[in-house]
């Protein structure tokens, strides 16, 4: 069985070694603040085709496309509106990601067939590095959805890509550890293909935060573009996950610190505060499966901002798969 190559000390040496094998056609899982992503050449069409293989997800569904700095958005989109450009100095690199009117370079097997492309800047040493990397050999950018099969939990660790996706690859391609993500939850999809920024995909860019950096009012007016990430089964476990209720005997459950674990109940995360509980809420969700656990509660956070991002996910892992 092949299981990809795990490089768990990244150097300069190994970051040109993938990046090489990112020109080559391969596939490499790669570390980013909010979850981990299964990359590929975003202008080579059969290592973006292997990407939809190994994730078994419908080939209609948009890719994201990382680039290394804000310098690159042109080369992918066009028709940018200076919100979008307020948006980027602000916030990347980091946890958002704007879709935008596509350039040439941007084609049909990376943007599901839509007009658009959906753009991020990581904030991750590795990720960068890596983007670097690409870039001196004459890379342009690294298509990369969550690493986690269609509909799964997203991954947060690069052990948890090897367990999801590891009998999926090739011996040629890697996973790069970066450590553990230190958002947690994937980024905030913004579109800016209108006169005002709409939100997608909550994350940890806010509303608030959005509307302080574009002085406009988000839109909240219903959209048809299309968003693998709010299909309503999403996000789940092996076991079922119910929501707000108290967690009986042979249950897993997850809740902030300050709430009580009843009796022969398996306590699967006890997070301080709303940050650490989006960090470690995949990884527990894991850990459901890792016990076998049939069921698993979870207690959520109340509030906006991540929070909201937090009940986003959770509502949806609910759902099933
Ligand atoms: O934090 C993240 O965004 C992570 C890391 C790896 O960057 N990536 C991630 O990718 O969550 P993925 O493929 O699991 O979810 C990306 C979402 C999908 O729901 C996809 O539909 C949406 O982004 N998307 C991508 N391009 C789009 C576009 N042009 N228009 C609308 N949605 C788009
Ligand atoms: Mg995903």
């Amino acid at each position: 069985m092949s299981s990809g190559e795990f490089v768990s000390n990244c150097t300069a040496d190994s970051l040109a070694q993938a990046a090489q094998l990112l020109k080559d056609g391969g596939l490499v899982a790669l570390p980013t603040e909010t979850v981990y992503g299964l990359g590929a050449d975003a202008t080579n069409a059969d290592a973006v085709a292997r990407i939809y293989k190994v994730k078994g997800r419908p080939a209609d569904h948009p890719l994201i496309v990382h680039i290394h700095s804000m310098h690159s958005l042109g080369d992918w989109a066009d028709e940018i509106p200076s919100y979008a450009i307020s948006l980027a100095r602000d916030f990347w690199p980091g946890p958002m990601t704007l879709v935008l009117k596509r350039s040439i370079l941007a084609e049909d097997f990376v943007t599901g067939g839509q007009p658009t492309v959906g753009l991020r800047v990581p904030d991750h040493v590795v990720a960068l590095a890596l983007l670097s990397a690409f870039e001196k050999i004459g890379g342009k950018a690294i298509a990369a959805p969550s690493a986690n099969r269609f509909g799964h939990v997203s991954p947060t660790t690069a052990q948890a890509v090897q367990e999801e996706l590891g009998e999926f690859l090739e011996d040629r391609d890697q996973i790069l550890d970066g450590g553990p993500s230190t958002v947690g939850v994937e980024s905030t999809i913004i579109d800016c293909t209108s006169d005002a920024p709409r939100i997608l995909r909550p994350g940890a860019i806010t509303i608030e935060m959005v509307e302080e950096s574009t002085g406009l009012k988000v839109s909240t007016s219903k959209t048809d573009i299309r968003v693998s990430g709010s299909l309503e089964n999403h996000y789940a476990p092996q076991a079922s996950v119910f929501l707000n209720r108290a967690p009986l005997s042979g249950e897993g459950f997850i809740a902030l610190a300050d709430v009580q674990t009843p009796e022969n109940v398996t306590r699967l995360a006890s997070p301080k505060n709303v940050e650490e509980f989006a960090r470690v809420m995949y990884s527990a969700l894991r850990e459901a499966d890792v016990h076998q656990l049939k069921s698993v509660v979870v207690a959520e956070p109340a509030g906006d901002g991540l929070a909201l991002a937090i009940r986003d996910r959770l509502m949806r892992a609910s759902k099933g798969r």
